[in-house]
């Protein structure tokens, strides 16, 4: 028998595994449902036995309350910038600079590290005898600012280092210095929530993870996936290494993220071929690369070149030009989102950046346009912000021509006309019965992270909403057949098929259907958390802003929208109206291993025409009792659900002696 403390121990070794292999390798091994248990199972044991939890636990990486500021941190070593080059002229110099400085033969070769220059912010980690002790950003140099708090949210970042498989236990002190980043995706998402919410966007995915990691309140770094990968070794004590290339190995062995594309160049004539390899590749990345950075490999000789008061002489970047573009702005349009917000959009002619034809560009707000002085007709550079939105960066003013136009900022909604209010930067129209908006909230509804309704797509409410088939999104579950066939491109079979998802997404758990709902603040994380709280609709309509901030990972702003969102009497029409309907306003019990062994954990594969249901509905009704369903048979499946005319799959289960259902025996197991 192992005792309850090696017993927590084991689970948190596991589950730093299993964050290892989602967080940093890309390659989970298990389903979110088995991490999920996993981390529940952890918490209750350390709820059951606090004097057992250690900082360095799994479930330790939020901490308390918000901090009010950053402690300024003294680096043991300054934390030096880098020299730029921008030409393969400049590298070979820089090569030539090295050799005569350290003495060597001009003909004899230097071997460098060439890494990817990741468009982030420097952080600083320090780890004790294993243990992640603090961490800081690089500030000026010699001071930064101590955001320990929010780097433990980093789940990237182990609070353990890993020391298996290696002839060092973890050293006594080790500082490992990285760049903290976003990935484009998140950038992204970040900013379609910040739009939804009314705040002002982040410019590129640089200045989102610089804000994030100086947030006040750890609880929202949290929820944003900030990402590091680790270039050098700042300081350590009991190990020996020769080479960057070794110090690189070693950071990854300790479980640390190292950039996959990182390369050892023979010569400088190698490093200026992969750093030109990487000019034109770096735009399939899903993070931010402006350069490259080159370093010599042999540590010794990094001793010998030293360093000048601003940056280390073994060390070079060659930095890329980001790509822009000239082009003419055609008009200025206006962008209703379902809060109301109007955002500014500039149609521009067709241009070619970044190997993509631009034709837009966000505009963010009306301050925006008037601090670039940007008018109808104006000649704009445009470059992608991280080569994602294409961005105005500025105008070209010597080819004004004086046919330009300035732009009159709306004083109503471009959409319903109705009167519009200023919220801080932004403009928002005001009117709860806006087209414009209400065709962006029943869109959010049905889409695949709310509601799921398969076929309710952009075009199709357009016209829902302009016949007036539907003003609000409770109205769907009032269409009828007829009054789909009167749409255009509407035939029998998809109308067929769209009453049927309509039906179906009335099933949809708890937790989907408040994030369906467009409660400003509340995306698909907090929905969950909502739904984690609270068994009903009803229950959490009725919330007070105490029990909703009471929630872990719930503060005062989102509360408030919580509670204004319920308090107002036309959303509580359409919620009647959506209970009318049939719609489930209930958390549906996911039953646990112990009160349906045989399905809750369990994995299944449906294979052929089953008659009674849908695919979709037995999907549901598994996932609802705690299975997971699967694509694929292998080894690890558990059932096959065979109906009419099963194919592959069913070879596959025989031979993997998997368990086969039939649609009956599927029944009696669900019942
Ligand atoms: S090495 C003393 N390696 O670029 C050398 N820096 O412009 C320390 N950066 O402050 C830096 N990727 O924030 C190094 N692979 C990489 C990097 C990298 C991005 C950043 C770093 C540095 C800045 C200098």
């Amino acid at each position: 028998m192992i005792s309850i403390k090696e017993k927590i121990e084991q689970l948190r070794d596991t589950i730093r595994y299993h964050d290892k292999k989602y967080y940093v390798e890309n390659n989970p091994e298990i389903t979110d449902y088995e991490y999920d248990q996993l981390i529940k199972e952890l918490q209750q044991l350390e709820k059951a036995h606090p004097h057992l939890i250690t900082a360095d636990s799994p479930t330790q990486r939020v901490g308390g309350e918000p901090l009010t500021q950053f402690p300024a941190i003294e680096h043991k070593i300054p934390m030096l910038s880098i020299d730029n080059t921008y030409s393969d002229k400049e590298l070979k110099e820089f090569d030539q600079r090295i050799k005569r400085m350290a003495g060597i033969d001009a003909h004899r070769d230097i071997e460098y590290v060439v890494e990817l220059k990741i468009d982030g912010v420097a952080i600083t980690l320090w780890y004790e005898k294993g243990l992640f002790a603090w961490g800081a950003t690089r500030g000026d140099g010699f001071k930064g600012d101590d955001v320990t708090a929010n780097l433990r949210t980093v789940r990237q970042i182990p609070l353990k280092l890993e020391s298996v498989g290696r002839k060092q236990n973890a050293p006594p002190v080790l500082e490992i210095r990285g760049e903290m980043y976003l990935p484009n995706k998140e950038f992204q998402r970040l900013n379609e929530e910040r739009e939804e919410a009314g705040e002002p966007q982040f410019a590129n995915p640089r200045n989102a993870a610089a804000g994030t990691l100086k947030l006040l309140d750890p609880r929202i770094t949290a929820k944003r996936r900030l990402c590091i990968f680790a270039y050098a070794i700042g300081y350590f004590e009991d190990f020996e290494i020769e080479t960057h290339m070794q110090c690189l190995e070693l950071i990854r062995g300790f479980g640390l993220p190292v950039n996959p594309h990182t390369r050892v160049c023979a010569n400088i004539g190698a490093v200026i071929q992969y750093c030109n390899e990487w000019d034109k590749k770096r735009n399939d990345l899903d993070y931010l690369v402006d350069g490259m950075v080159i370093k010599v490999n042999s540590l010794p000789l990094h001793e010998q070149l030293g360093a000048t008061s601003k940056a280390p002489r073994w060390v070079i970047s060659y930095k890329y030009q980001p790509e822009q573009a000239i082009t003419k702005v055609e008009e200025i349009v206006m962008q209703v989102g379902k809060t109301g917000t109007i955002t500014p959009v500039a149609n521009l002619s067709p241009v070619s950046l970044a190997g993509t034809m631009v034709c837009r560009a966000t505009l963010h707000n009306f301050e925006e346009i008037s601090r670039k002085d940007i008018h109808v007709g104006d000649h704009v550079v445009v470059q992608k912000a991280g080569e994602i939105i294409p961005q105005v960066v500025s105008v070209v003013k010597e080819k004004r021509n004086g046919t330009e136009r300035t732009f009159q900022e709306p004083t109503n909604c471009p959409e319903c006309k109705g009167a519009v209010r200023k919220d801080g930067v932004y403009l928002r129209c005001h009117n709860p019965f806006c087209r414009a908006q209400a065709k962006r909230r029943i869109q959010y509804f049905a889409s695949r992270h709310a509601m799921d309704i398969e076929g309710f797509g952009p075009a199709l409410v357009e016209q829902l909403v302009d016949k007036g088939f539907v003003k609000d999104y409770a109205d769907i579950y009032y269409l009828k057949h007829d009054d789909l066939m009167k749409l255009e491109r509407m035939g029998e079979k998809s109308s067929s098929n769209l009453i049927c998802a309509i039906e179906e997404s009335k099933q949809r758990n708890l937790d989907r259907l408040i994030c369906a709902l467009g409660i400003s603040n509340v995306g698909v994380h907090t929905a969950e958390v909502l739904s984690d709280r609270f068994d009903t609709l009803d229950a959490l309509a009725h919330a007070t802003q105490e029990e909703l901030e009471g929630i872990y990972e719930i503060g005062p702003v989102v509360a408030k929208s919580i509670i204004e969102f319920f308090q107002d009497t036309h959303t509580q029409h359409i919620i009647e109206k959506l209970k009318t309907a049939g719609v489930n306003v209930r958390k549906q019990k996911i039953s646990t291993s112990g009160k349906n062994p045989k399905i809750s954990g369990k994995s299944f594969v449906i294979t052929g025409a089953l008659q009674k249901y849908s695919r979709k509905e037995a999907e549901i009704f598994i996932k609802n009792l705690g299975g997971r369903i699967l694509s694929q048979v292998s080894k690890k499946t558990d059932y096959l659900v065979v109906g009419e005319d099963p194919g592959t799959k069913l070879d596959k289960a025989r031979e993997f002696h998997v368990h086969i259902l039939d649609e009956e025996a599927l029944e009696k197991m669900l019942q």
